[in-house]
């Protein structure tokens, strides 16, 4: 059976290399005594909390976990290629990377509205999920990265605590969740400690949807390869301030402007630069960035990046604006 949802107030904050071994330890134990010689099948998305779990896992019962990375073709530059090599090769993990690209491009050809986006991105990734789950034999666990605030929140029942997304619960899997009872930081500790790339372990944080809801409007593939590699120059850019912002990114909105190209008139994207820092998410102030580095940026976008003439900077702040542009 599982254990309790509640985290004991005897439980001390995990913030030392020493003390996440500890936690380690004891979970690899209790994961082989829930599991026995039972197998575990995980959603691996490759963000700070699976990703954790998935290395947990891989320690305490090595072929009796099979990941499932789904790649919808909404991720960041390098982000499926870093699961791989990570998980598969150097963790020698039994990964099932499943290219659902077309599938869900697919799908939301035409959606402009970002509510159904996000439904069908949703639906789509529970289908594929589904799928793979049929294909594979003696399954009976589910494992799954849900972390303390998401139990916290569902009691309060400010959201469901389904942290694929509501995988279907015809799976009838029994559920587990090594890392249920930790903070976010907690679980960055445990995640270095278990030797996982710094990029990984810290990474900012990035939305289910992903660059879906960036590439504002109906999602083209011309455009949304804009949208990932006008991201890939933010992400490396902003990422040497000294400071480094809570979220930063490229937000690319269906609407193309004048400019000039090899002295003739181009039709281009606008690429709009968002960086913030935030407490809870709830409210948001925008970062202040060097004109130097917005300058670097500007010329990277437009040397580097097809479709994009134009580089904006968001400096709205949460309320009014959200941090997400859909
Ligand atoms: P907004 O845009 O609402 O974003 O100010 C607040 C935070 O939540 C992230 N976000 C999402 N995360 N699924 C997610 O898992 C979503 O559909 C989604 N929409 C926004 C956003 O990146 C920001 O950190």
């Amino acid at each position: 059976m599982e254990n309790s949802n509640k985290r004991p107030e005897t439980m001390e904050r995990i913030t030392t290399p020493e003390l996440a071994q500890a936690f380690i330890e004891e979970q690899v134990k209790a994961v082989q005594e829930q599991v026995g010689d039972g197998k575990v099948l995980l959603a691996l998305s490759g963000g700070v909390d699976s990703s954790v779990v998935a290395a947990l896992l891989i320690k305490a019962i090595g072929k009796q976990l099979v990941c499932v990375h789904v790649n919808h073709g909404l991720l960041r530059k390098g982000e499926p290629e870093q699961v791989i090599s990570v998980f598969k090769d150097e963790l020698g993990a039994d990964l099932v990377y499943v290219d659902a690209v077309d599938r869900f491009l697919d799908k939301l050809a035409g959606v402009s509205d970002p509510e159904e986006k996000r439904k069908i991105i949703g639906n789509e990734f529970i289908d594929v999920f589904a799928e793979e789950a049929g294909k594979l034999e003696g399954i009976g666990f589910l494992g799954q990265g849900t972390i303390y605030p998401d139990i916290l929140e569902s009691e309060k029942g400010i959201k469901a605590h389904h942290n694929v997304g509501g995988l279907p619960e015809e799976l009838n899997f029994e559920l587990v969740e090594p890392v249920k009872l930790l903070y976010k930081d907690e679980v960055r500790v445990v995640g270095k400690a278990l030797g996982l790339p710094d990029n990984m372990v810290y990474r900012q944080p990035f939305p289910g949807p992903g660059l879906g809801v960036r590439c504002v409007g109906a999602i083209t593939r011309d455009r949304l390869e804009a949208v990932r590699e006008a991201d890939a120059i933010v992400r490396e850019e902003i990422g040497k301030m000294e400071q480094v912002p809570w979220q930063y990114f490229v937000a690319i909105p269906d609407i193309k402007s004048t400019g000039i190209k090899d002295d003739k008139r181009y039709m281009g994207w606008a690429a709009v630069i968002r960086a913030i820092n935030t407490v809870d998410a709830v409210t948001a102030e925008s970062v202040e960035i060097p004109w130097e580095m917005l300058k670097t940026i500007r010329d990277r976008i437009i040397a580097e990046v097809p479709g994009v003439n134009r580089v904006l900077w968001d400096i709205s702040d949460k309320p009014t604006s959200t941090i997400e542009w859909e």
